[in-house]
């Protein structure tokens, strides 16, 4: 696995860092509300379980997955749920973490389909922001970190299912997503 990576973007310290200031001021925003904290399978689930560590107020969680891509690297376009929340969101302070925001697609389906859900307030947060792809344009509250257009793996994102558990951000080598397209 590690001989498959070019370049390491956001190492181990820089993102513990980044994710310890996003629940520092996530705590501070939503200190006495009631905060659900809804994770988005599977990219998001590291970040989400780090960000909650660094979450010093009472809150839920729950959990999503979507479709997103296939083996490739290039957005379907196409959402699907995979799987739903378990509880109502009615009437409660709803906080969606999601591992990157690309072309906007992904997070503009599931912003509208949580929202259908009357939330009494509804906010993003994501770790990375590529944004020089955006397609369409969707609020992101909270955002750890804009990186370059480039196709990263590690920390939960995945390339072919493969790569979640490297505990940093990386870009694999060409010849390595050359082999899945
Ligand atoms: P969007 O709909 O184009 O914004 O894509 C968002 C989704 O695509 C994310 O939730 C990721 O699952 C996936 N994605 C986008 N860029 C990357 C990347 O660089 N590495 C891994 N997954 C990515
Ligand atoms: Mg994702």
């Amino acid at each position: 696995m590690q001989n498959d990576i070019k370049e390491i973007l956001l190492t181990e310290e820089e993102i513990k860092k980044r994710v310890v200031e996003l629940g520092q001021q996530i705590a501070m925003d939503y200190r006495g509300k009631d905060l659900v904290a809804i994770c988005v399978l599977k990219g998001a689930a590291l970040f989400f379980g780090d960000l909650l560590r660094a979450l010093d107020i009472a809150l839920n969680v729950d959990f999503m997955a979507i479709s997103s891509y296939g083996v490739s690297t290039k957005t379907s376009g196409v959402h699907r749920i995979i799987m739903d929340l378990e509880k109502s969101i009615e009437g409660k302070d709803v906080l969606l973490v999601e591992d990157i925001v690309d072309t906007g697609r992904t997070l503009a389906y599931l912003r509208n389909y949580l929202a259908q859900r009357n939330p009494a307030s509804l906010k993003v947060c994501v770790l990375l922001d590529k944004p020089s792809r955006r397609e369409v344009e969707v609020p992101v509250e909270y955002k750890g970190f804009d990186i370059p257009d480039k196709f990263v793996v590690g920390y939960g994102l995945d390339y072919a299912e493969t790569y979640r558990n490297l505990p940093y951000i990386c870009v694999l080598k060409p010849e390595v997503y050359s082999k899945g397209e």
